[in-house]
């Protein structure tokens, strides 16, 4: 294969579990309200998993979609980027592939969290510049709700359920989808400041319960995410030799409204060159950039040649982007 073989994206897919749970549902059973939700982060509803629906099972769903968009009924690898996966161990993705009909296949996780979706298409993408594979699924999926402490008001407003994947092609690096370049980021020194501190190999089971859930210390988070969406958002664009202003649309993390709002200020971008589909699915970790894009290709706010910038921010801490001109794709 030639050197010069970059990923393309190719087909996209998304799904949401139909469970609808609204704010005023919420409001119910915790100390909060409709209206501190909505104007503190941009949420009206989220989706959240019956019991007996896993990561696999949104993974799979989205899966589908991705590569009957793309026309395909094969993929070389399968990259899923969750941070809930089904089990502690092994990987999810080889179930993935199973149940996708994808037998043999390469399959493996990438854990960075709500910035997990931008690392699983660098991987992919590497997959494809190494020769190693010819078409990666990609798929971003979590339900992690399954992390959140049910009485914890400072998080369970915020997150939902969900899943979103792409099928990456080898392809020609001028072509429409053509992604590239990267820039991917880390700061483990911050890592407490959004974190699961029990259930793994330091601290296997505690008897606090709540250090079972996902604990986070929000303003400090809300600061890193703004400014560090933005930092990379530059880096990115500098590297392609575009200007910020070239950016016709920036598909970001949906953590919040207001992060959003505040990385279009941060590089002087129009507020409407940011997409944001928050108020109907929440913070769905790394299911959210390929979510949005899904839903913003149905919504006709992504055209064929658009300059379309993603960025990403999460728990590790972990950051990153990559950009790439929309591909004539009919999201599934
Ligand atoms: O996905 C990965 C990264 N995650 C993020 O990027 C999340 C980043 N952080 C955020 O989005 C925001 O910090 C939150 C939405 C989590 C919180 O919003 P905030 O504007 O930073 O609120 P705050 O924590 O500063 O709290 C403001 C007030 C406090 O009351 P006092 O001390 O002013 O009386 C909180 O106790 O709001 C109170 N509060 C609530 N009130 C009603 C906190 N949570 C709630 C709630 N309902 N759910």
């Amino acid at each position: 294969m030639p050197s010069s073989q970059v990923a393309v994206l190719a087909g996209l897919g998304s799904w949401l579990p139909p469970r609808v749970v609204g704010n005023e549902e919420i409001a119910q059973r915790l100390d909060t309200s409709d209206e501190w939700i909505r104007s503190r982060t941009g949420i009206a509803e989220r989706r959240v998993v019956d019991p007996g629906t896993s990561t696999v099972d949104l993974a799979v769903e989205a899966g589908r979609r991705a590569l009957t968009s793309a026309g395909e009924t094969e993929a070389d690898a399968v990259v899923l980027a969750t941070s809930t996966a089904d089990q502690l161990c092994p990987a999810s993705a080889p179930q993935v592939a199973t149940k996708l009909g994808l037998n043999g296949v390469a399959a493996f996780d990438v854990n960075a969290v709500c910035s997990g979706f931008v690392y699983g298409l660098a991987t992919g993408a590497g997959l494809i510049a190494a020769g190693v594979a010819r078409r990666v699924l990609v798929i971003g999926a979590d339900a992690f709700t399954s992390l959140v402490d049910p009485e914890d008001r400072g998080t369970v407003p915020i997150f939902g359920d969900g899943a979103g994947a792409v099928l990456l092609r080898a392809g020609d690096p001028d072509e429409l989808g053509a992604l590239g370049p990267f820039d991917l980021h880390s700061e483990g020194e911050l890592a407490e400041l959004l974190w699961v501190e029990a259930g793994g190999a330091k601290n296997r089971r505690s008897d606090d319960p709540r250090d079972h859930y996902l604990v986070m210390q929000g303003q400090t988070v809300f600061r890193h995410a703004c400014a560090r969406m933005a930092e990379s958002a530059r880096a990115v664009v500098g590297a392609a030799g575009w200007a910020v202003g070239d950016i016709d649309r920036f598909i970001g993390h949906q953590a919040n409204i207001r992060i959003l709002q505040t990385c279009a200020k941060q590089l002087g971008l129009a507020e409407d060159v940011m997409y944001s589909n928050i108020e109907k699915v929440g913070n769905t970790s790394a299911a959210s950039i390929p979510i949005a894009l899904a839903d913003a290709a149905k919504e006709g706010a992504l055209q064929p040649g658009h300059r379309v910038v993603m960025g990403a921010f999460g728990a590790g801490l972990t950051w990153g982007s990559t950009l790439l001109r929309w591909p004539d794709v009919i999201p599934g």
